[in-house]
């Protein structure tokens, strides 16, 4: 995925080396926007869907709109991060130029994802934390801001589900994914806020799922990713004043490993074509595309929202 968007996308010192505007045949680039500060000017690149072999684009198979994130130096918290989406949202991130933390239950795949990051020459840290306990969380924010100086983004990623029928459904069912994706939240929420407040900025983005409108057997997973939303609002309004944004993002199905894992995965990549209006299930890098626009430059003035990103289904 890594690979397929490094050639996609022109990287930032090519953008910063071309002209205010190319006409090359039907390939326009053009400057828009600029800024005084170097490194948050903006260029909106419009591509050509014929290669054009003189701006090193050959390759490049779509007209494609690409804008700066203005990321670059940001430092970012990613929970669950060791795989799956989480997984996706780090790449994405340190591809952006973020330094990223991968915090992860998993500390090897934490790791795992953040010495990839490093080989393919972004910065991460990789920490073994349990966000459902509030001594490993600050211990978390402690380490990454000893790393890196601060913290500028937080995404509640770390999830799962326990799907059972309620008859069937164990306290011990409900407790654990409640606490992972409400508790988890809260803990990892009111640990960065201090940095953020510090310096009246700051990106909150929670995970949560098409799932928040109720699925049977879902219970518990429904109720917190429902009650994450109710959690996104309430902080959304509680930070503003700082400048602090707090947004969810509510995938539907997503291809991961976990989902790949599911007893009816091959049921609901048949459903799929049924009920999504785009027939596909998703992958992960739409939803880490969604994180990256959220916790960008770009979306300074929303807050409080919910994006879908479900292909279209409700
Ligand atoms: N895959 C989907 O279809 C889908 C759809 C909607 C929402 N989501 C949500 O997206 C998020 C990621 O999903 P995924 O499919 O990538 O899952 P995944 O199982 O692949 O990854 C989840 C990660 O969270 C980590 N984790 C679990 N408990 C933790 C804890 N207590 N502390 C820290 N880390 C912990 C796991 O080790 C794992 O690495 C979850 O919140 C999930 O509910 C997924």
């Amino acid at each position: 995925m890594l690979a397929e968007r490094r050639h996609a996308r022109p990287n930032d010192e090519y953008v910063r080396q071309l002209p205010d505007l190319i006409v090359s045949g039907e390939t326009q680039c053009r400057q828009s926007r600029p800024n005084d500060d170097a490194r948050h000017y903006t260029k909106i690149i419009f591509i050509d869907k014929r290669p054009t072999q003189k701006y090193g684009l050959a390759g490049f198979g779509a007209t494609g709109v690409w804008m700066n994130l203005g990321l670059r130096g940001k430092v970012a918290i990613v929970t669950g991060g060791a795989r799956g989406i989480g997984r996706s949202i780090c790449e994405l991130f340190a591809e952006e130029g973020v330094r990223v933390a991968v915090a992860d239950i998993d500390g090897d795949g934490a790791g795992a994802t953040a010495s990839t990051i490093r080989q393919t020459g972004g910065e991460a840290l990789g920490v073994r934390c349990d966000v459902t306990d509030g001594a490993s969380v600050q211990a978390l924010t402690a380490t990454v801001e000893a790393a890196f100086g601060t913290i500028h983004i937080l995404v509640n990623n770390a999830g799962f589900t326990r799907d059972m029928r309620i008859g069937r459904m164990t306290e011990a069912d409900w407790d654990s994914v409640v606490d992972v994706i409400l508790k988890g939240a809260f803990n990892c929420t009111k640990a960065v806020l201090p940095a953020m407040m510090e310096q009246s900025a700051g990106r909150i983005i929670n995970i949560s799922s098409r799932a928040h409108l109720g699925n049977p057997g879902q219970a518990n997973y429904s109720a917190a990713k429902a009650g994450l939303i109710g959690f996104t609002k309430a902080m959304s309004l509680e930070v503003g004043r700082n400048f602090i944004t707090v947004n969810a993002v509510a995938p539907g199905v997503v291809e991961t490993e976990a989902v790949r894992a599911l007893p009816h995965f091959e049921k609901i990549s048949a459903n799929v074509e049924k009920t999504v209006a785009i027939p596909r299930m998703g992958n992960v890098s739409d939803v880490a595309d969604a994180v990256a626009f959220l916790a960008s430059e770009r979306a300074s003035y929303i807050t409080g929202e919910v994006l879908h990103v479900t292909g279209g289904r409700y």
